[in-house]
């Protein structure tokens, strides 16, 4: 029998985004352009290509300009089409009635609570996790990270997060897996632990801003105490359901750039740039002058 499929994501987007003021004053940080597209988007575009219908956002104050994106914007699109201008850069962000919705996350405890905070529209149903600062893109004719994820989901079923492999002097800012035997991109899950101090590290594969878990997980969060940092995480709560459901990680065959850092926001933009058919011939030159 194939799994239940997965039908909604959530999307926590109630974080400060301290690291980009003072850009992130006004703006939620998850608006930020990556070239001419909101990280959002990005997310909300992946989970899409997956079969995903529902988005599911967690906000907070002052960041509902998320969910207002995936409105649509009348006085916008009557003035352009008055002036006979082409609204199809628009298109992604048109929601079917309906599949937008967004919940409140009023205090910052953690991204664990974040999630917990959705339950009541996740229900008792298989759902995904995005974190949109990890950029996740596809390769050249390849797939984006979840819909390798759904693949892999259909075979083997139950709880799945991606991983790549980092430095081991960068995992302490990570969740980090004890990684059991592995059959291609799909690596068994045998222990999770957030943030740990690199000696005590089960490996260098961390966890990458994708998942897909059983409703159950939202009643261990109910009960989930403060670990790292002092927040309620969400790794925590997965640890607890290792070996009462499958567990596997999966190796995302495509590029990941960390938008939670200003280095790794920048090396997002220039290599999209660099990939799109429309500025990659001027933004490689003018990189090259640059360098020079
Ligand atoms: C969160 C998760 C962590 C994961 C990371 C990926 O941490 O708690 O397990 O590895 O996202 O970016 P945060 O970046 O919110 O501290």
């Amino acid at each position: 029998m194939s799994p239940k499929p997965i039908r909604k994501a959530v999307f926590p987007v109630a974080g400060l985004g301290t690291r980009f003021l003072p850009a992130t004053k006004v703006v939620p940080k998850e608006l930020l352009p990556v070239v001419d597209r909101p990280l959002i988007q990005y997310a909300v575009d992946e989970a899409r290509e997956a079969g995903i219908e529902q988005m599911i956002f967690v906000t907070g104050r002052g960041k509902t300009g998320i969910v207002e994106h995936f409105d649509i914007a009348f006085e916008l699109e009557h003035t352009m089409n008055d002036r006979g201008k082409d609204l199809s850069a628009l298109d992604p962000t048109r929601a079917t009635p309906g599949d937008i919705i967004s919940v409140r996350q009023q205090v910052p405890l953690g991204l664990g609570h974040a999630i917990w905070c959705a339950r009541a529209i996740v229900g008792d149903e298989p759902f995904a996790i995005f974190l949109p600062d990890e950029l996740m893109v596809a390769k050249e004719g390849g797939t984006g990270c979840m819909k390798q994820m759904v693949e892999a989901y259909e075979k083997v079923g139950g709880n799945l997060i991606s991983v790549l492999e980092v430095p081991m002097e960068q995992v302490s800012s990570y969740g980090v897996i004890d990684p059991g035997q592995s059959h291609g991109a799909l690596t068994e899950v045998r222990g999770l632990v957030e943030k740990p101090p690199v000696a005590e590290a089960p490996s260098n594969k961390i966890v990458s801003g994708r998942y897909i878990l059983q409703p159950e997980v939202m009643r261990v969060l109910e009960n989930q105490g403060k670990g790292a940092g002092g927040e309620i995480q969400l790794t925590d709560a997965m640890a607890k359901m290792i070996g009462t459901q499958p567990f596997h990680a999966v190796t995302f065959d495509g590029n990941r750039y960390d938008c939670g850092s200003k280095v790794g926001f920048v090396e997002a933009t220039l290599a999209i740039a660099l990939s799109r058919p429309d500025m990659a011939a001027e933004v490689r030159a003018i990189a090259l002058d640059l360098l020079k």
